[in-house]
């Protein structure tokens, strides 16, 4: 098999580029390791930035996101007894996020796909990508019991955290900055109708929580809970009570609880692998970065990577110029390290730290009034939250 730009992972990130690519007229195969129906059954972000949503509409993939999704102009900061609103639309120039899956994200992304014949290899083991460094690189894989090969001019690893596109670039090339946050988040998904109709981010005494929701009739809810703990530990009854507390009382005597239908708890980290780019091979997403959950900038920086990579291949193969490919890793890692910045700080503000002394906690509260005294602080949250732009 021959393309131009051979694809590692079909998550958001590479469906997204593959999509967008083969409407400019270039080339590209995409290689999953699992089953697509792995693929959509992993529940994660759920509030698109502005850009993203653009990007979604550019790769002809936007209608069901602008008929389904909601158009979201705030949020609330559930803290110290009261729900301050962040007033997105306001703060941020008319700017607001949309509200719609992950999941539904990638489904539409594997839609469009089929529609305009795109080739994606799913069950494709042991993916190795080989000669990053030469003009011909390649890849292997094994599938039905046989080797397959892939010639290519480029190599693009957006196959995530655990992926092996970031581990074939030499340990002496690549820096690596990682922390890793004392807690996780417990998330359920119930049938039930959203608690209210913009999301909650709540500081408490017992700890952080997060209302979300997929939909009037799907809701999201998270709690912080101890890296020690299962989600087998926490029954829906057991959950639905701590979330309560966390929540002020007006606001936790209107929740509408019912069974859970996925319950599962993510670990929070913070981590950038420097640089971007090997040779022929490119990272994007989460194979090079990772953010605690707390502002939902995960998806979206995988998003504005893809953005800066498919501007960088039209102009190599439509315009024969590389600058934008040269640019790459810099450009994306610029904007990588503020949504770092911010979800650090949006998990700094909001969350119980193990170790946090009477002191951390004045200052978290202080933070916090002063973030709703401030329209500057308020610009600045809404700024980054609607998504700085690419
Ligand atoms: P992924 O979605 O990880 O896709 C990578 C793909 O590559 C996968 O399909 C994988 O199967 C495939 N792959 C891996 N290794 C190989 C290989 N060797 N060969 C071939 N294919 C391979 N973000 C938010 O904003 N809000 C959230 O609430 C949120 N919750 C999350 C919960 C969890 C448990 C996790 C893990 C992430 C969460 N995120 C959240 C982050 C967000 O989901 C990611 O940023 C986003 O999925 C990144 O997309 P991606 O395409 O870069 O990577
Ligand atoms: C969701 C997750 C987030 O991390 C966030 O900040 C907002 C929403 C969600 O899964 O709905």
């Amino acid at each position: 098999q021959k393309t131009q730009v051979a694809i590692i992972g079909g998550g958001p990130s590479g469906l997204l580029l593959s999509q967008l690519l083969h409407r400019k007229g270039i080339d590209s195969i995409v290689l999953e390791r699992q089953s697509r129906d792995y693929v959509l059954s992993r529940i994660r972000a759920g509030v698109l930035e502005h850009g993203f949503v653009n990007l979604m509409r550019e790769a002809g993939c936007g209608a069901r996101m602008d008929a389904e999704g909601e158009v979201h102009e705030g949020f609330y900061i559930a803290h110290q007894g009261r729900n301050d609103r962040i007033d997105l639309e306001k703060y941020a120039d008319g700017a607001t996020v949309m509200v719609y899956g992950q999941t539904e994200v990638t489904r539409d992304l594997y839609a469009a796909r089929d529609a305009m014949d795109g080739v994606v290899i799913h069950e494709a083991a042991n993916v190795q990508p080989h000669d990053l460094k030469s003009e011909s690189p390649y890849i292997t894989y094994e599938k039905d019991g046989s080797e397959h090969r892939i010639d290519c001019d480029f190599i693009v690893g957006a196959d995530g955290f655990h992926g092996v596109s970031r581990k074939s670039i030499p340990g002496d090339v690549l820096k690596e900055y990682e922390k890793v946050y004392p807690f996780g988040w417990l998330g359920i998904l119930s049938e039930t109708k959203p608690v209210s109709p913009e999301l909650i981010y709540a500081r408490h005494e017992r700890g952080f929580a997060l209302c979300s929701m997929r939909s009037q009739v799907l809701s999201r809810y998270y709690i912080q809970v101890p890296l020690t703990d299962k989600p087998e530990d926490w029954s829906d009854d057991a959950f639905w009570a701590e979330l309560k507390s966390r929540l002020p009382e007006d606001v936790a005597a209107g929740l509408e609880t019912g069974p859970s239908i996925e319950k599962s708890i993510a670990p929070l980290r913070s981590f950038v692998a420097e640089p971007m780019r090997y040779g022929n091979l490119f990272l994007a997403g989460d194979a090079a970065h990772i953010v605690p959950p707390t502002g939902a900038k995960g998806l979206n920086s995988a998003a504005s990577d893809i953005y800066y990579l498919y501007h960088g291949f039209m102009d190599h193969y439509l315009n024969g110029d590389s600058a934008g490919l040269d640019g790459y890793s810099e450009k994306a890692l610029a904007r990588v390290w503020k949504a770092e910045r911010f979800s650090w700080w949006m998990t700094n503000l909001l969350h119980l730290f193990p170790d946090a002394q009477e002191v951390d906690q004045r200052l978290q509260c202080t933070d916090l009034d002063y973030l709703f005294s401030s329209d500057a602080a308020q610009a600045s949250l809404a700024e980054n939250y609607v998504g700085l732009p690419y």
